[in-house]
């Protein structure tokens, strides 16, 4: 169909989640272009918005293998079948999984791989005979999805609210970045204070991402609380969970980031790139003295969801991996995300507005502050973050940024994680774009800081 036809969709009948935004309709995609129903074409830097087309779009490869599956055998439940494509996936993620992840369980989202995370967690402990131990603590900066338990890992109450209601009492620490606390003790002593709050025998595990996404876009703790950590861990008899549902199947330059972390997780919860944005798939792997739990116990893990290793997923995650190997993606996102990292630095240098250029392989993050001292949070009514992503999307280019959180850990930000399969061409012009438009918000926005107040470096915290 040609682009033209697609003009007219009415598109009032889907419940979209901002009522007031003008939602472009993306009609196709190719590589790491997509393009609209007015026939606008878009560099897509966010790898079709949430990090997930890892692969770029229209891959004949992957969508061959889904064809392919689907006729011979596209869905069987697994609760009393399996199937091939679901077995070989599991072998190939434990050959590309960090050392000791013996054991697989396939969802489809990367919310119900955390919420399966949690549940694999719980039931260790119940099948150990502890079956007090049942509170998690988090950093209070993240996000780990929308569902009810997801939302309660996070300490963002913008998020959670108006599902306060519904939310397990999970304890929360905040992040250590630069500006609160650069040398990892302050959130030490916040996760025992809150070991001591849930009493450290009650608590099931320590939930974080390894490398933040969206929330603190490339963020990752210092060494010394990922020291401190394992040391409670050891102490206490909690397990360590990594919500790896972005950067779990290469995106920042490993197969799993938390491969670069000194201590290794208890269990993984993956999804978006497994399904590179073909299919929903996500997958939580565990080491083996967590499968011996429930090997040694009761013999089941039950509860499931109706398309949990389907086959048609399955052997999208498999033809996905097969790309990731055969074309050796995963070491030229290591490789290259460092240039580009450089890259991006470099040209948005001499912009006051931008305090940091973080990043791992191809996830990156811009962290921007008041230019007139360089490190207080900018004002929210500013709206500086979304402005940023308008300005880009002006012109043709596709980011996500994130506006300051309620709770004051986090300020204006954007994430930039482009295709693994981006060209040098694409990485450069999606570079030059985006600085383009955070050129122009950060003149904008020195304008408007000339007639206020001056910046204020304590973060101000917005109750509740
Ligand atoms: C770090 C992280 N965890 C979990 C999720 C939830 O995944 P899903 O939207 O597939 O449920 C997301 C989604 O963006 C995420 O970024």
């Amino acid at each position: 169909m040609e682009s033209g036809s697609w003009v007219d969709i009415d598109a009032s009948h889907v419940l979209h989640l901002e009522f007031d935004r003008q939602y472009p309709i993306v009609v196709r995609g190719r590589g790491v272009w997509v393009e609209d129903s007015a026939g606008r074409r878009y560099l897509d830097a966010m790898s079709g918005g949430s990090m997930a087309a890892t692969l770029g779009h229209g891959r004949g490869d992957i969508i061959a293998a889904a064809r392919i599956q689907a006729e011979r055998l596209a869905y069987v439940h697994n609760e009393r079948l399996t199937n091939p494509a679901q077995e070989h996936l599991a072998q190939r993620l434990v050959e590309v999984a960090p050392e000791g992840f013996s054991r697989v369980r396939f969802v489809t989202s990367g919310s119900e791989a955390n919420e399966l995370a949690l549940q694999l967690a719980r039931s260790y402990h119940v099948e150990r005979g502890e079956p007090q131990r049942w509170q998690v603590i988090s950093p209070a900066q993240a996000y780990h999805g929308p569902t009810m338990a997801t939302l309660a890992l996070t300490g963002r109450p913008g998020l959670q609210r108006p599902f306060g209601p519904y939310m397990a009492n999970h304890l929360h620490i905040p992040p250590s970045t630069w500006r609160f606390d650069p040398t990892g003790e302050a959130a030490l002593e916040a996760l025992d204070r809150a070991l001591d709050e849930a009493g450290p025998d009650n608590v099931s595990a320590f939930l974080c991402e390894a490398i933040s996404a969206a929330a603190l876009p490339a963020y990752t703790p210092p060494q010394r609380f990922w020291d401190g950590l394992a040391e409670r861990r050891e102490r206490h008899g909690f397990l360590i969970c990594f919500d790896e549902v972005v950067t779990g199947m290469g995106r920042t330059g490993r197969w799993f980031a938390g491969e670069g972390t000194p201590l290794a997780p208890d269990i993984i919860a993956t999804a978006k790139g497994l399904g590179a944005g073909y299919a929903a798939i996500g997958a939580v792997l565990c080491r083996e003295h967590v499968y011996e739990a429930f090997a040694q116990g009761s013999r089941r893990f039950t509860l499931g969801h109706t398309w949990d290793g389907a086959p048609l997923a399955c052997a999208v995650g498999l033809a996905v991996i097969d790309a990731l190997r055969s074309e050796d993606l995963v070491e030229r996102v290591r490789d290259r995300g460092l240039r580009l990292r450089e890259e991006l630095a470099a040209a948005l240098e001499g912009i006051p507005l931008v305090r940091e250029v973080r990043g791992h392989g191809f996830l990156l993050g811009v962290e921007f502050v008041d230019p007139r001292d360089g490190e207080s949070f900018l004002a929210p009514e500013l709206g500086v973050a979304g402005r940023i992503d308008g300005a880009a999307f002006s012109r043709g280019l596709i980011t996500y940024s994130t506006q300051p959180t309620r709770d004051g850990y986090a300020g204006d930000q954007t994430l930039f994680a482009p295709p693994f399969t981006s060209t040098d061409d694409e990485l450069a012009e999606m570079v030059a774009r985006f600085a383009e438009a955070v050129e122009r918000i950060a003149n904008e926005v020195e304008s408007q800081l000339a007639e206020r107040e001056p910046a204020s470096p304590v973060p101000g915290r917005e109750a509740g």
